[in-house]
């Protein structure tokens, strides 16, 4: 079985971010969304992986390299403009062949795994197995209906009534069959060709779907707040560890990774945290529900429920929480002296401050 990772897309819901990084790029638990999948992957016993890529082609290539770090084989496919996921399917045939494979969207973390799912798919083989998760609101996803003997009756993407409550999340399985099913449809009223409808198309011609109900924890971290709550709960299984230098004067709580090269000075961290490689930390508290990138520096600052990115600098900054800082950003008190702020906002940027 080979393994097809969609990680273009243009990533709108998630800008500022996404005008200089791919989505798929962003750090949970200090390592990226994309490598999490890959992990995810290679656990499955795949080793071919196909990834698509829009025009974040060479950051995406740059960080994960030819998957030899992971113990897999990348392949990249070049994705002019995004659309739709079965579009991807489509340019992805020559890398496929006739083999079956797993579709796994670059940006969804599944952290329990799919095991159970691939098992299921490899022994029955039915033309598709889909992954469901039950939400509360599945007005925003594609809707599986099932039949009595539990295989899928009908799919229908983003229903104003949904006739169940079980949503299609980012892994698909598929045999061959899926091929004809992608080049038989039509674009959609958003012009994109939809997963939904090519496995609706094989419902309708009599190929067999069957659904597996994931019941981990799953995120699509499509947006900020979800990036955030994915980061949260992936930390609460941190292994503590401690690779960094660590003074006198510090305290550190339960469940703390300090990774290689960093520096405690005079600081407080509650876990979980984590502090990223050559990050140096003075004077601050840290803490709980934080990851730290690597080559940061923090001096004087307290943050909590928050991501600070590679390179990113923090000075004199009280009470930061649920905040997500960009790569190389800078934020701190500047030389400007008096009350107020200096700020240069770049687009689509959110900023909140203490009235
Ligand atoms: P989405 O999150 O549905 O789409 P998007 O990336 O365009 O995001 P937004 O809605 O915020 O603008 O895509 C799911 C995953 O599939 C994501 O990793 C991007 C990837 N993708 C492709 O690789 N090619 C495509 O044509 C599409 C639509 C998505």
């Amino acid at each position: 079985m080979k393994a097809l990772v969609l990680s273009g897309g243009s990533g709108t819901r998630l800008r500022p971010f996404s005008h200089s990084m791919p989505k798929q790029l962003m750090p949970i638990a200090n390592k990226p969304v994309l490598e999490h999948v890959l992990e995810n992957i290679r656990d499955l016993g795949i080793t071919e992986v196909g990834i698509i890529v829009g025009d974040r082609a060479p950051q995406i290539a740059e960080v994960m390299g030819d998957g030899s770090r992971l113990g897999i084989r990348v392949t990249y496919i070049p994705q002019e403009k995004p659309l739709g996921l079965a579009h991807c399917v489509m340019l992805a045939r020559p890398f496929l062949g006739d083999d079956d494979f797993v579709m796994y969207l670059g940006d969804n973390m599944l952290p329990g795994g799919i095991k159970e799912v691939a098992e299921a798919f490899r022994t029955k083989r039915p033309a598709a197995e889909v992954v469901v998760h039950k939400v509360s609101d599945p007005r925003a996803f594609g809707v599986v209906e099932l039949a009595p003997d539990g295989t899928v009756s009908r799919l229908v993407e983003k229903p104003h009534t949904p006739r169940s409550n079980l949503a299609l999340i980012g892994a698909y399985f598929f045999t061959p069959a899926i091929h004809e099913a992608v080049a038989s449809i039509e674009p959609s009223a958003r012009g994109e060709l939809e997963i939904t409808d090519a496995i609706q198309w094989l419902v309708a011609n009599g190929a067999k779907v069957r659904a597996s109900e994931y019941l981990g924890y799953w995120k699509d971290t499509g947006q900020v707040a979800d990036v955030l709550e994915c980061n949260q709960t992936l930390l609460a299984d941190l292994q503590p560890e401690n690779l960094g230098n660590v003074d006198d004067f510090s305290d550190l709580g339960f469940r703390i990774r300090i990774e290689a090269g960093a520096r405690v000075v005079r600081s407080r961290i509650d876990g979980p945290a984590v502090i990223g490689a050559g990050s140096i930390i003075e004077d601050c508290h840290i803490g709980p529900d934080t990851s730290i990138g690597s080559g940061c520096t923090l001096r004087a600052t307290k943050v909590r429920d928050s991501i600070v990115m590679d390179g990113a600098e923090i000075t004199g900054v009280h009470g930061l929480h649920h905040s997500l800082i960009g790569r190389n950003a800078t934020v701190g008190t500047g030389p400007t002296g008096g009350s107020g702020h200096s700020l240069v906002v770049g687009d689509h940027t959110r900023i909140e401050v203490a009235a």
